[in-house]
């Protein structure tokens, strides 16, 4: 039997830190799966355009993501996350990046996987479901220090603005909206240090 750790939340709340550092102190493999939909969107607006149409290409364009291309270094700036937010809104994308997901999910070694359908939709028996949250703007500080550190012109008020915009997206969508699961344990990490953070994560996996 394999152990799975679910991680949902919103954007720049904190799962990717809280998640590696959970993985390498137990061992686990790690995913995050906002990478697939980031592939997605990087790879629809290189062949598609800004406007992101055409459900069956977009379908098409999940279908073929595979591991090298959520290995990018192109993935994490502010115009992928858009589409990414836009892309996921799509169910046959959605469909499409389950059996990546749940393989990942089933290794030997154990599993965490963060985003915002992990313990509701991808893994809905997993041993330990979380959702990790904080204010938006402690989010979006932690999301434009992240920007700027790598040199992407931006402001904090669009970072906010864009932020807001993509949880509003992804908590409302039809297909998988993101939310808590009935048994997942919310934590809030706006007053905790990243130290803290870990601890109380870790604390409560320990307790399974
Ligand atoms: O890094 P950040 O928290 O800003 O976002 P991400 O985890 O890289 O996810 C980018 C976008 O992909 C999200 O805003 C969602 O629209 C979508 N996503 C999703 O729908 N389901 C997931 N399991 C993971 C991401």
């Amino acid at each position: 039997m394999t152990f799975i750790v679910a991680i949902d939340g919103p954007a720049a709340g904190g799962k990717g830190t809280i998640a590696r550092a959970v993985a390498s102190r137990f061992g686990f493999a790690y995913l995050d799966t906002g990478l697939l939909y980031r592939a997605v969107g990087r790879r629809a607006l290189a062949e598609l355009g800004p406007a992101l149409e055409g459900e069956s290409e977009l379908v098409r364009i999940a279908s073929a993501i595979t591991e090298p291309d959520i290995h990018r270094d192109d993935l994490r700036t502010a115009a992928v996350a858009q589409a990414a937010g836009r892309v996921a809104t799509v169910t046959g994308v959605r469909d499409a990046l389950v059996t990546f997901q749940r393989r990942f999910a089933g290794q030997q070694c154990g599993a965490i996987l963060d985003g915002r359908d992990i313990g509701t939709v991808i893994c809905p028996d997993a041993d330990v479901k979380l959702f990790i949250t904080a204010d938006p703007e402690v989010r979006a500080e932690r999301r434009f220090q992240e920007l700027a550190g790598r040199g992407e012109a931006t402001d904090f008020k669009t970072v906010l603005g864009d932020l807001i915009r993509r949880d509003t997206m992804d908590a409302e969508r039809d297909a998988a909206p993101m939310r808590p699961a009935d048994d997942a344990i919310v934590i809030d990490t706006s007053d905790l240090s990243i130290k803290e953070a870990v601890a109380t994560v870790i604390a409560q996996i320990e307790k399974q």
